[in-house]
C-alpha cells in the first residue's frame, strides 16, 4: 500500500522489537503494518451472559474478566487486548449504585441532584475498591506476554458527570446542561470563586437548597478527574500498557463549553498520568468529534481515535503531525460484503498513512455483525504492508 496522502508523518525510527507493536506505532517507530484491534468483538460473549446474567457480576469477577477479555485474543490474535470492564465500573466505590440493565443500559439509582450529593462523592480508591481490575489486568499481561498490548481504560470526567446526573443515557443531555449553563445570582453572591461545600464558610445545611448549579458540577468533574487519574496509574502498574480515555459524550458540548467542562480535567489527567508514567501513551476517543478535533491533542494525549463520520486523511491533517491516530473504519462496514470491508481498510490506511496509526472502528462492533466479517477484518488487516 503506497501512501499518496500521508505525507504529514516524520519518517519512522528505530523499531524496539521486544515490545508490542501497537506501542511501537504509538511512539513512531518502524511498524510492517498498523496494528488493529476492535472494541467488543468478542462472539462467544452471548454464552457467558447466559450463565451470568448480571453485568456487574461478568465485570467484577477476576475469572470472568479475564475470560471474557480473552475470548477475542484467542480468536482472532488482534494487536490489543482490551480490559472487560464499564467506565462506569468506578462509581460503586465512589458511592454512587449503578447497574447495566441489558436493553436499558446504565442505570444510577439515586441520580446526583444536589451540592451535598455531590459532596458525598467519595474520592476513588481504585486498590480498594475494585482490586479485581488490577489482578485481571496482571493476569492478561502475564496471559498476552507481548504478543499484544493490553488496554486499560478509563471514563472522562464529563462523561461519567453525565451518567450520574441524567440518572443513565440520555437523548439530550438537559440535566447536565441545566447545571452547565446556570448560575444562579444567589450563588454568585454565596462565593465569587468556588469552593466545595464542605469546606465552605457557609454551612452544609444551606447548600441544600441550592440545587447543583455549575460550580458544583466543576465540582464534581474535579472529583472524576482526579479519580481517574489515578485509577489509570492504578491500571499502569496493574499491568496496562496503554490505557483508553473514553469521553463519548463531550461531543455533545459546543466547542466553548468543551473548552469549560471537559478539555481542562482530560488535560489534568492527562498531565499527572504523565508525571508517573512518562511512558505510558494514553489514547482519547470520543465519538461525533469532527467539530473538536484541532482541540483534542491540547489535552496532551499521545492517541486520537476517530470514529468514521471524519475523512482519516482530513482528521490526520487537523490533528497535526505529533499524536498518533486511530480508527476509523464504519462499523457499519462488517455488515457489507467482504470484498467492501477489504477495500475499506485498505482506503483508511492509506489515508492514514504511514506509521502513528492503530487500524481500528471508528466504535465499538456492533451486535449482530457477523463473525466471520470480523475475522476477515483481521485477516485483511493483518495482511497489509506499508
Ligand atoms: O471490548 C470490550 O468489551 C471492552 C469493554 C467495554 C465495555 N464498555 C463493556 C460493555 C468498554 C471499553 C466500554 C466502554 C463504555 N461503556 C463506554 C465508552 C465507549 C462508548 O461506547 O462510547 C460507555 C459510554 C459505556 C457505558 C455503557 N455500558 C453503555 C452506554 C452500555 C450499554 C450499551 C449497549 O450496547 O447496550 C454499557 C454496557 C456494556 N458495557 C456492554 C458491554 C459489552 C453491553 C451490554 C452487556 O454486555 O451486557
Amino acid at each position: 500500500i503506497h501512501c499518496a496522502l500521508g505525507g504529514t508523518v516524520a519518517e519512522p525510527k528505530v523499531v524496539n522489537a521486544t515490545e508490542p507493536m501497537l506501542l511501537n506505532a504509538v511512539r513512531g517507530l518502524e511498524v510492517e503494518r498498523p496494528p488493529v484491534w476492535l472494541m467488543r468483538q468478542a462472539g462467544s460473549y452471548q454464552i457467558i451472559c447466559e450463565k451470568h446474567p448480571s453485568f456487574r457480576e461478568r465485570s467484577e469477577n477476576v475469572d470472568l474478566v479475564v475470560e471474557i477479555s480473552l475470548q477475542p485474543w484467542k480468536v482472532f490474535k488482534p494487536d490489543g487486548v482490551i480490559l472487560f470492564s464499564d467506565i462506569l465500573t468506578p462509581l460503586a466505590g465512589m458511592n454512587i449504585p449503578f447497574d447495566i440493565v441489558k436493553g436499558k443500559g446504565p442505570i444510577i439509582f439515586n441520580p446526583l441532584s444536589t451540592a451535598v450529593d455531590v459532596d458525598q462523592v467519595r474520592e476513588f480508591v481504585p486498590e480498594e475498591s475494585v482490586p479485581y481490575v488490577g489482578e485481571a489486568l496482571t493476569i492478561l499481561r502475564k496471559e498476552v506476554n507481548n504478543e499484544a498490548a493490553v488496554l486499560g481504560f478509563v471514563g472522562a470526567p464529563f462523561t461519567l458527570a453525565s451518567y450520574v446526573v441524567e440518572g443513565g443515557s440520555s437523548k439530550h443531555f438537559t440535566k447536565i446542561k441545566g447545571l452547565a449553563f446556570s448560575q444562579p445570582k444567589k450563588w454568585e453572591e454565596a462565593s465569587n470563586s468556588f469552593t466545595f461545600p464542605s469546606s465552605n464558610p457557609i454551612s452544609k445545611h444551606s447548600f441544600k437548597e441550592f440545587p447543583l448549579v455549575k460550580g458544583v458540577l466543576h465540582a464534581l468533574l474535579q472529583k472524576f478527574a482526579t479519580s481517574m487519574a489515578k485509577y489509570i496509574q492504578y491500571q499502569a502498574d496493574s499491568g496496562a500498557q496503554v490505557v483508553q480515555i473514553f469521553d463519548s459524550w463531550a461531543t455533545e458540548l459546543s466547542p466553548v463549553d468543551f473548552e469549560e467542562f471537559s478539555l481542562p480535567y482530560l488535560k489534568q489527567i492527562v498531565d499527572s498520568v504523565k508525571q508517573t508514567h512518562p511512558n505510558l501513551p494514553l489514547i482519547l476517543y470520543a465519538s461525533g468529534s469532527g467539530g473538536l478535533l484541532e482541540r483534542l491533542p491540547l489535552t496532551g494525549v499521545d492517541v486520537v481515535s476517530l470514529d468514521w463520520t471524519v475523512d482519516m486523511a482530513e482528521g490526520r491533517r487537523r490533528l497535526g503531525p505529533d499524536v498518533a491516530v486511530q480508527g476509523n473504519v464504519d462499523p457499519g462496514v462488517l455488515f457489507g460484503s467482504k470484498e467492501f470491508i477489504t477495500s475499506r481498510i485498505k482506503d483508511t490506511v492509506r489515508k492514514a498513512g504511514k506509521g502513528k496509526h492503530i487500524l481500528n472502528l471508528g466504535h465499538g462492533i456492533i451486535v449482530g455483525t457477523p463473525e466471520e466479517n470480523v475475522a476477515h477484518f483481521f485477516e485483511v488487516a493483518k495482511g497489509i504492508r506499508y
